[in-house]
């Protein structure tokens, strides 16, 4: 049975206030969801500690993340984090690969493998973010973008690391847009990433496959109730603890 998992990115926003409200008010909210759905928390880098100290003061089994690791170990990459300290500190998931790091810092397909590579050995679980451009999409190449993403990010993993690798199909043209793929065509994508997972040896059982793109509490439920959609990566709806619980109960 494939975990459900809600995952908020808050990007770059936050504040000591918003973590401190934030996250008790979503660990208030955690015994609604009967431990039906995974929930990741994943701030800043700098607040994540605040994030693990607060949850680790309550009973809800809130999960924390890092947005992004570095391609190495340690040493001189001034401004880096690895995925070894991010799980030295408590996280237990790392986002790789997100469109606005492919996009803003020229992040290649090369690169999020060997990113991949590093949270897996570090013992972290792995977000892997993938999706098309709007001009991808349009041109009829969204499929074959995505799966060539999919194959280049996970084509390496080991059997034994499947139950760590999460991915999350993000079309870029409705990432903070507020145009939410329709649920019959993110069914669809999300179907053709399991294909490619299975070419890879991942068990079906194994790999959850995570939409996000403006998902909001009035969308989550139709999208959640496609067969091969197990949950969601949240941006916006992340930063709003109704909003952020709404979803995550939608997943249930
Ligand atoms: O990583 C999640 C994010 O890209 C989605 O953002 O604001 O469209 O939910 P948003």
């Amino acid at each position: 049975m494939r975990r459900k998992i809600v995952a908020g990115n808050w990007k770059m926003n936050g504040s000591e206030d918003l973590v401190r409200n934030l996250v008790n008010d979503v660990s208030n909210g955690m015994a609604s969801l009967e431990n039906c759905v995974e929930v990741v928390i994943i701030p800043p880098a700098l607040y994540v500690r605040d994030v693990l100290s607060l949850v680790g003061q309550r009973e809800a089994a809130v999960a924390t993340g890092v947005q992004n690791v570095a391609p190495w170990d340690a040493g001189a990459y001034t401004g880096e984090i690895s995925a070894a300290m991010a799980a030295d500190v408590g996280c237990r998931y790392a986002l790789v690969g997100h469109s606005e790091r492919r996009q803003l810092f020229g992040e290649t397909d090369e690169l999020v493998a060997e990113k991949v590579r590093k949270v897996l050995a570090s013992g972290l679980a792995v977000i892997v973010c993938v999706g098309e451009t709007l001009a991808e999409r349009e041109q009829g190449v969204a499929e074959r973008v995505v799966a060539r993403q999919v194959r280049a990010a996970l084509a390496e993993v080991e059997s034994a690391d499947w139950p760590k690798v999460i991915v999350a199909y993000e079309p870029v043209w409705a990432i903070g847009t507020g145009k939410t793929a329709t649920a019959a065509d993110a069914q669809a994508m999300h179907q053709a990433i399991r294909k490619e997972l299975s070419g890879l040896g991942a068990p079906e059982s194994d790999v959850s496959v995570l939409y996000g793109g403006s998902v909001k509490p009035d969308n989550a439920a139709e999208l959640f109730a496609q067969p091969d959609i197990d949950g969601g990566l949240i941006g916006g709806a992340s930063l709003i603890a109704d909003d952020f619980l709404g979803i995550c109960q939608a997943a249930r």
